[in-house]
């Protein structure tokens, strides 16, 4: 049954593809901005603590039931419960993430369109085409569909070829590339005059900002949005690897490339800012705040580019480039996530459920869209600030208390025979069964009452 419903055919492209996944726009761009306004190197110690300690359990919970059930989260959830109502449950989490996973893409979608409109900005400007490249750089309906529908439709052109022959096959191809473009850009960042000023803003910690309750929830979603967590994602791709891989293993590495790349960002990001400065560009807000979010990357990064003459325009061409691919990666893994399910639960075949899906997820784009003011944040923090962690926080029950203990020993000795003796049998099954959930709630309590 697995060959048939396809497979990882290597580590390294398991690797690639779930880096890839995590690896995105939450790490390249939101990870930089959120730890240089919340206190520096404080916010990346919370960010680490609760990346390992509560992201990393339950990507493991993820890849584990994936893995067991080899079938996409609804049908995992409703595998592994053994009575009419906590099958319901599953069966409600995982339709829920499939549709926060949609959710994601829809507004995923268009950022990730303006990067590639950014990027062809600086290639028209390299050829002279002025006008072409403003109509790139502002904001209008015809822009912004048509860049959403052009990434649309590379998402649905890599999902459409299946697991390894889209998703590994081109993970394997765009994560290397991404490495060596933002190791290149971060090596010549640091070069320039002003970069200094911004790597002490990123490294000196300001510990009474980052311990605030209000920052540790941003943090907390943060991490689960950077692990791509609780809409199914992960547990998909778990699916898709062999049964002879050490789970526990593949996690650990996964997490690892994910969180490097977002500290690895953060030496491009602050400094470029205060290079920025340096070149007399205002980086600051009027309430004397680091700017961030869109502003940062459409306008303050775009204003860097182009007070450093030709070398500007490569480096954002370079950029976009790299902000694209990160997006990519991402974006393929959420369309995977309802195309599985409606392969597997519908007998619907992939190209068909590719298009439809992918079809659909734009057309929501688009009404976001139409209704930019009013839709798009409201999208973003529906999604990524409360439905993820809240969605993980169900994955790490039914992982915890839902699957039966030997099982789960059955599964983990698949690819690691010694898993009983190891830390992670030791620690893993309580810790995601007690620690998670209840700190995942007490942050939100926190959040709701503090
Ligand atoms: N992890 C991606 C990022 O950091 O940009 C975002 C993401 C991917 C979220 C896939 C959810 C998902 F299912």
């Amino acid at each position: 049954m697995a060959a048939a419903r396809g497979e990882f055919t290597s580590r390294f492209g398991f690797v690639m593809a779930a880096a890839g996944s995590a690896v995105g726009l939450g790490n390249i761009w939101g990870f930089p901005t959120q730890a240089a306004s919340n206190g520096g190197a404080a916010f990346l110690l919370v960010y680490l603590a609760l990346a390992f300690s509560l992201a990393y359990p339950a990507l493991m919970a993820e890849l584990i039931l994936g893995r067991h059930a080899h079938a996409n989260a609804v049908n995992a959830l409703r595998l592994i419960s053994p009575g009419t109502l906590l099958r319901r449950i599953g069966v409600s989490t995982g339709v829920i993430g499939l549709c926060v996973a949609s959710l994601i893409l829809s507004f995923y979608a268009i950022v990730a369109g303006w990067m590639i409109a950014f990027c062809l900005a600086s290639i028209a400007g390299l050829l002279g085409l002025e006008g072409f490249a403003q109509w790139l750089t502002s904001f209008g309906a015809p822009r912004n569909i048509t860049f959403m529908l052009l990434f649309m439709t590379l998402t649905i052109g890599i999902i459409s070829e299946g697991v390894s022959e889209g998703i590994e096959r081109w993970s394997a191809r765009l994560m290397p590339a991404l490495l060596v473009t933002l190791v290149l850009l971060v090596g010549y960042v640091l070069t320039l005059d002003g970069a200094m000023e911004g790597l002490k803003v990123y490294l000196l910690p300001d510990f009474e900002r980052a311990l605030s309750p209000k920052l540790i929830i941003a943090a907390l979603g943060a991490a689960f949005f950077s692990l791509s967590l609780g809409v199914g994602t992960m547990l998909i791709y778990g699916s898709y690897i062999s049964d002879k891989e050490n789970l526990p293993l593949l996690g650990g590495m996964v997490t690892l490339v994910d969180i490097s790349i977002a500290v690895l960002a953060g030496f491009l990001v602050l400094p470029a800012m205060y290079v920025a400065l340096h070149n007399g560009v205002e980086i600051f807000t009027a309430g004397g705040t680091l700017i961030s979010e869109d502003t940062l990357i459409f306008t303050v990064l775009p204003e860097l580019f182009s007070t450093m003459g030709t070398a500007g325009i490569i480096v954002s061409i370079t950029f976009f480039f790299l902000m694209s691919i990160a997006a990519l990666t991402s974006s393929i893994s959420m369309l995977e996530v309802p195309v599985a399910y409606t392969i597997e639960e519908h007998g619907v075949s992939r190209k068909k459920a590719v298009w439809v899906i992918g079809g659909i997820i734009a057309a929501i784009s688009t009404v976001i869209l139409f209704n930019f003011a009013q839709l798009f944040g409201l999208v973003i923090a529906f999604t990524t600030r409360y439905s993820q962690p809240l969605l993980g926080f169900m994955f790490c029950l039914y992982a915890g208390w839902v699957f039966n203990r030997n099982t789960l020993l059955q599964e983990l000795r698949k690819g690691n025979p010694q898993v009983e003796q190891g830390l992670f049998w030791k620690i893993w099954p309580w810790y995601v069964k007690l620690v998670c959930p209840l700190i995942i709630l007490a942050i939100f309590a926190q959040s709701l009452w503090g």
